[in-house]
């Protein structure tokens, strides 16, 4: 009965969606102009994992073939998806026939859409709903997210979902700026110093006359220099090294 009602759901939403599927691939679909594709998405038939924690588990996994379909019950019913409840049950749940599937363009920036797998009427079989986001995650995630009277619900999610190359998404910036304030801050710094030794060095040479060691600027400064951050290293250690110091004193 629910299959059914779907079944007519179903032709009463392809009439009026936008999307048409390519007769010669159905992981095809061109939404008024949108070509949405999942034929590279995963590797087919891709095994959906099913949380046998999650109360009563309603069976081992879903096996997902939008592009071959799978004989599921019979070995010529074309299923997308297919529940495999045990070694001997499964139970088909959709098919990948154009009468059967409908795609619906939610966003395409970024591309966001559902496909859903409707069964022939009095079969048994339970139809499937899959939502497909695209975001910034370089891997794509393919996860059951629960079964509704109506549907067993998916998600899946990744920077390629619903393109034919998969390209970074075009609204992403593109420059990865992390990092960048503190490399520039290093440069000026380093910049600053050698303007600071080579500027001393000239008024050094030819407004003091200085030569040899003298020519740097603030030469006693710079010389102590490496005894001043000797001091400080001990200072700041020398509490662990007191009681040592104490009896090397003794
Ligand atoms: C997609 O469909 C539109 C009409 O909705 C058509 O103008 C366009 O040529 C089609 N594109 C492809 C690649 O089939």
């Amino acid at each position: 009965m629910s299959a059914s009602v779907l079944l007519l759901l179903g032709l009463l939403t392809a009439v009026s969606a936008d999307c048409i599927v390519y007769s010669d691939n159905s992981c095809k679909a061109n939404c008024s102009g949108t070509v949405l594709d999942i034929s590279n998405l995963v590797t087919y038939p891709y095994q959906i994992d099913i949380n046998q924690n999650d109360g009563t588990p309603i069976g081992k996994y879903f096996s997902y073939n939008p592009c071959q379909g799978i004989g599921c019950v019979s070995t010529d019913d074309n299923s997308a998806v297919c529940l495999i409840k045990d070694s001997s049950e499964k139970v088909s749940c959709g098919l990948i026939t154009s009468s059967s599937t409908v795609w619906q363009l939610i966003s395409s920036d970024p591309y966001e859409f559902t496909i859903q797998y409707g069964c022939d009427i009095g079969a048994d079989c339970q139809a499937s709903l899959f939502t497909f986001t695209q975001t910034k995650d370089k891997d794509v995630s393919v996860a059951y997210t629960g079964g509704s009277t109506d549907y067993y619900e998916f998600a899946i999610k990744g920077k390629c979902v619903g393109q034919n190359s998969c390209e970074e998404p075009h609204h992403e910036d593109a420059v990865d700026v992390t990092g960048l304030p503190g490399l520039i801050l290093i440069l000026l710094c380093l910049v600053g110093l050698a303007t600071y030794f080579i500027a001393g060095i000239l008024v050094m040479k030819f407004v003091k006359g200085a030569t040899g060691k003298e020519l740097i600027p603030n030469y006693a400064f710079w010389s102590d220099l490496p005894y001043l951050i000797k001091d400080g290293c001990l200072f700041v250690v020398s509490p662990c090294l007191q009681r040592k110091i104490d009896y090397e004193k003794i």
